[in-house]
């Protein structure tokens, strides 16, 4: 494992955007120095009943980037996301910046190439992002550094990338009375999962985590950010050092309660759209159009 440079010293500003149909958090991190800025897993909107797509919640990033005159420098997906589709290349195009994800999403693609039934001419080499990270890459955002740590167990190329003193968690943890995500899609591992969370435990309590999604549990209003010393205290999957469950005991808890689960209303759409960067598959004639695998996921 490498180490990671954490730096607390810098504090990027956080704005996040919450996509209602998805229950998905886009964050945007800004330099307050440079004026630089990431956004990470941004959100393409879709009526998967009449195949149509739109672009509001994307809009509404590329206004605030535009009001605030910031400079978009990345575009981060923190994983392929199985419930929304990524916008990356849609704001690319207006606003610039480069799309990022973990250098595991090669194993996705070749998992999924196949779940889909993929011809040749779908690349499994990441070649459709403009970088691929690994674990423990650098990179800047105006004249801030951060990095990305890999955490897999929900998917295995799922990273958490740190910024200052700001994490973005993607689906490795949910607020701590959310628990956490599932980790039984294919190359999932609840296990993984387990040393994953310790991984982002382990950075220092005061760490700002920023979840990519969170569900309002219980009634309560929708939250997303929190602290390591929280999600410490009070993880209800997780558990606490008082409550004592260990790793075996996660495993089991996570497998019992995803078998409980039905696939994501857009898992379809959304992971053949993600795993090409957030491009739509092409037919033979060019035009974009989805496919459906039969009695397959
Ligand atoms: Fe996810």
């Amino acid at each position: 494992m490498p180490t990671y440079p954490v730096d607390l010293s810098v504090h990027p500003d956080v704005t996040s955007f919450f996509d209602p149909d998805t229950n998905t958090i886009s964050h945007v991190a800004v330099d307050p120095s440079t004026r630089a800025c990431a956004v990470y897993d941004s959100v393409l909107d879709i009526d998967y009943a009449a195949g149509r797509l739109s672009h509001a919640h994307a809009d509404t990033l590329i206004a605030f980037i535009r009001e605030q005159r910031l400079t978009l420098e990345w575009l981060i997906e923190t994983h392929v996301h199985a419930d929304h589709l990524s916008a990356a290349p849609y704001i690319q195009e207006t606003l610039g910046g480069k799309i990022g994800i973990g250098a595991k999403i090669v194993e996705v693609q070749e998992t999924f190439g196949k779940v889909f039934n993929e011809g040749t001419a779908f690349q499994r080499d990441g070649s459709q992002f403009d970088r691929l990270f690994e674990d423990g890459d650098t990179y800047t955002v105006g004249s801030m550094t951060g990095f990305a740590m890999h955490t897999p167990g929900h998917t295995p190329a799922c990273m958490t990338h740190v910024l200052g003193d700001a994490a973005f968690v993607g689906d490795t943890l949910f607020m701590p009375d959310g628990g956490t995500a599932r980790a039984d899609f294919p190359g999932g591992d609840a296990g993984e999962l387990y040393d994953s969370i310790q991984k982002v435990l382990a950075l220092p309590e005061k760490m700002r985590l920023f979840m990519c999604h969170d569900y309002g549990p219980n009634g309560r209003d929708i939250r997303w950010e929190t602290t390591v010393a929280e999600e410490k205290a009070r993880n209800i999957h997780v558990g606490s050092e008082a409550q004592g469950r260990d790793k075996a005991g996660f495993v089991k808890l996570r497998t019992e309660r995803d078998r409980t689960l039905s696939m994501p209303r857009l898992i379809i759409p959304s992971i053949q759209v993600n795993m090409r960067g957030g491009h739509m598959p092409t037919g033979e004639d060019g035009r974009p159009v989805l496919k459906v695998p039969i009695n397959t996921l």
